[in-house]
């Protein structure tokens, strides 16, 4: 099949080269002339386990090609929008500039037969409004929608290998024939037995920012109950684990500490109440702004919690800051909790030296204030406080009486509860965490 990939940010950089390693013959288009130079030589503008070694192997193919010419559009046949939908400055909505503007730039190169296929997360309604901007471009195309569930850090496989694949198709005689091509885009993964919802646009617009508000949720709900620990000396992790025990509720999902940050989760629960306002159903999500507020109250608290074992100042403290990207496996920064915690900290009058494995970079442009250091060892000397707010596997796997030898002052908050508090204890550490004795 013969596809482009409009948006070759993190969604789109995955999915054209996944589906060129399936087979497919495919352009990745973007603006950003910086990416799709890297993209083209087989780097990835990001960090993301996989990719860069999937881009050589499709680029070899001669399968993979990047472009910033959206014209060369017209020789192909399905055509993905994988552009952002951020929120907007100072509303809760999604702004779908860039949508609005790659389908309205895609639609003057449409051809009879050819299928748009949105990937971008979108309120719903979105679809339906595309849908007939593209029919008055060209009568003969068809749009259908179809969501996207990659996460970050485990994109490639996520790609490869989705759990469901949601078609929202069109209404009336498009249907079947979009069907048909969205079949034969998905041939391998339907043939491995991944089940299929197909659909209308609004159901499939629904799935999606249903399934982020409800990810969302649970991770809400247990540091909801990490709150309750911290004020009766319960331990969040073991209820965590004891009720994840139940098949209905499940373990994943359910680490409390920090809470979600990134790209998708905050600006999805947001960009959806707004959204369920201007349809008048605004009361049925009114608990998504509760579930925002409990995931910023771990900001506060991982900072309150810093200066108690600080012993109630922060003031020409050195803290060193372990952890800045969303989450491990990734560089993504964006409203990225560890990071939101270290301006905090220095905001508050505390020395911070920051390290995290891949982040840096990201952050040093955001925060230039914040002081790096090139290594958790480097952070650490002669720090007053360690705070780890991000699980990287070489945190988790620290040894705390190695590392004990590098601090000035051996006091340690387990943002992420992703310490054995009896190891760092045993190693003379002061150890603190949300949700945790
Ligand atoms: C999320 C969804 O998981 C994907 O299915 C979806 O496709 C994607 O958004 C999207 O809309 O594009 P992602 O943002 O990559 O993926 O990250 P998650 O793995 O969902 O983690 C989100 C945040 O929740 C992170 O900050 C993570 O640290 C936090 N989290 C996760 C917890 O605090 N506790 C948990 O138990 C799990």
């Amino acid at each position: 099949m013969r596809m482009t990939v409009i948006g070759c940010g993190y969604l789109g950089a995955v999915h054209a080269a996944c589906m060129a390693e399936l087979g497919h013959e495919v352009l990745g288009i973007d603006v950003d002339a910086a990416k799709i130079e890297a993209l083209a030589s087989g780097r990835a503008p990001f960090y993301e386990p996989g990719l860069p070694e999937l881009l050589q192997s499709a680029a070899a193919t001669g399968r993979l090609k990047f472009t910033t010419d959206m014209s060369l559009a017209a020789d192909y046949d399905v055509h993905f929008i994988a552009v952002g939908t951020p929120q907007k400055k100072g509303e809760n909505a999604a702004d779908l500039t860039y949508v609005d503007a790659a389908v309205a730039s895609l639609s003057q190169h449409l051809t009879p037969g050819s299928l748009v296929v949105g990937k971008s997360t979108v309120p719903v309604g979105t679809a339906r409004r595309l849908a007939e901007a593209v029919k008055a471009a060209q009568p003969e195309a068809e749009l259908a929608w179809n969501p996207e569930f990659l996460r970050e850090g485990f994109a490639v496989e996520d790609t490869l290998r989705p759990d469901r694949i949601v078609y929202g198709l069109p209404d009336g005689d498009g249907a079947e024939r979009a069907k048909a091509q969205l079949d034969e885009v998905y041939a391998v993964a339907l043939g491995n037995e991944t089940p299929l919802v197909t659909t209308g646009y609004e159901t499939a617009e629904l799935v999606k920012v249903s399934a982020n508000a409800f990810l969302a949720t649970k991770i809400s709900f247990i540091n909801a109950i990490a709150e309750i620990a911290d004020v009766t000396g319960a331990d969040v992790t073991k209820i965590a684990d004891a009720i994840g025990y139940d098949a209905r509720i499940g373990r994943r999902f359910l680490n409390a500490g920090l809470g979600f940050g990134g790209g998708c989760l905050p600006k999805d629960i947001r960009a959806f109440q707004a959204r369920a306002g201007e349809l008048g159903a605004d009361q049925a999500l009114t608990f998504l702004r509760e579930v925002d507020q409990i995931n910023q109250r771990r900001r506060v608290r991982a900072v309150d919690l810093t200066r108690e074992l600080l012993d109630g100042s922060l003031l020409g403290k050195k803290v060193a800051v372990l952890g800045l990207a969303f989450k491990p496996e990734s560089d993504d920064i964006r409203d990225s909790p560890s990071l939101d915690v270290a301006t905090q900290l220095r905001a508050q009058g505390a020395r911070v030296v920051a390290f995290d494995p891949q982040a840096v970079e990201n952050a040093k442009r955001l925060r230039p204030e914040l002081d790096y250091a090139a290594s958790a060892a480097e952070a650490a000397a002669d720090a007053d406080a360690v705070v780890v707010l991000t699980e990287w596997k070489e945190f988790r796997d620290l040894d705390p009486a190695a590392f004990g030898e590098l601090v000035g002052g051996k006091r340690v908050l387990d943002g992420r509860n992703c310490l054995d508090p009896e190891q760092w204890r045993a190693a003379g550490w002061r150890y603190r965490a949300l949700g945790r004795p």
